[in-house]
């Protein structure tokens, strides 16, 4: 269904289906030439590991290049998104390259570092989740649409909708490194993966809401290629 002429929505049945689907997606932009994915983290791309892990698809000539990283993890901390991916994805399959801010690098190194190695490799297809207020890696509401690789604050929001990967809220670092949104503007192509109610308002708002900074999400409506993989739930308030 296409709701708009740079946006389509391919609902699923559940995350397994998305998984599916999500690979599929991939594997064609593979034979097509990709170079460069931009990837996320959080249990929405789990399935979609999970079929890469499966598949016999080589990965070894791509680049990949993570959206963020807790700020005051170490690489080796299992909360962390360097412990994530290669728990998910990296010891399974071995890229090219894969960069991912480091949670314990200096502010300068983790954010102009990082905008130069996006920019010496332009990402063919970002991949993202979404936050149930709408974030986007970890770019909260208030961010700019302008925004490069930064410092961010969590908001309580997603400290209480990340804490159950911790033992408690107070575990949850306050701040992380996130590509900006002008990043992941800058990728060709943009698949969003949601599952489950508790994601439909911010869908809902991203898709058909009104283009604001306060819903970063919305950003996408003015990306000239993006693909939602939503399952009912999430795609219930469209
Ligand atoms: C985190 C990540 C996002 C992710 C979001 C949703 O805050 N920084 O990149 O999209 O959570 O996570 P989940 O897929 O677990 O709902």
């Amino acid at each position: 269904m296409s709701l708009k002429d740079n946006i389509k929505v391919i609902r699923v049945k559940d995350k397994v289906e998305g998984g599916k689907k999500a690979f599929e997606i991939i594997k064609e932009e593979m034979e097509a030439g990709l170079k460069v994915i931009g990837l996320p983290t959080g249990s929405t791309p789990e399935t979609m590991y999970e079929e890469i892990r499966e598949s016999d698809l080589d990965f070894s000539e791509v680049i990949a290049i993570n959206l963020d990283e807790y700020i005051g993890l170490a690489p080796d901390h299992p909360q962390s998104y360097h412990y994530f991916m290669n728990e998910k994805l990296f010891n399974a399959k071995p890229f090219k390259e894969t960069y991912m801010p480091n949670g314990l690098g200096s502010e300068t190194e983790e954010t102009e570092g990082y905008d130069e190695i996006i920019a010496e490799h332009p990402i063919d297809l970002q991949i993202l989740g979404i936050g149930t207020n709408a974030h986007l890696g970890f770019n909260e509401p208030g961010s700019s649409f302008d925004g490069l690789t930064e410092k961010v604050e969590l908001t309580e929001d997603t400290i209480e909708a990340n804490k159950r990967f911790f033992d408690s809220a107070d575990d949850v670092p306050r701040q992380a490194y996130s590509m900006g949104l002008a990043s992941i503007m800058s990728a060709d192509k943009i698949m969003l993966i949601a599952y489950g109610e508790n994601k439909a308002d911010a869908i809902a708002d991203a898709i058909n809401g009104p283009v604001t900074e306060e819903v970063p999400a919305s950003i996408l409506q003015k990306h000239q290629e993006v693909v939602f993989i939503l399952d009912e739930a999430a795609a219930s308030k469209l």
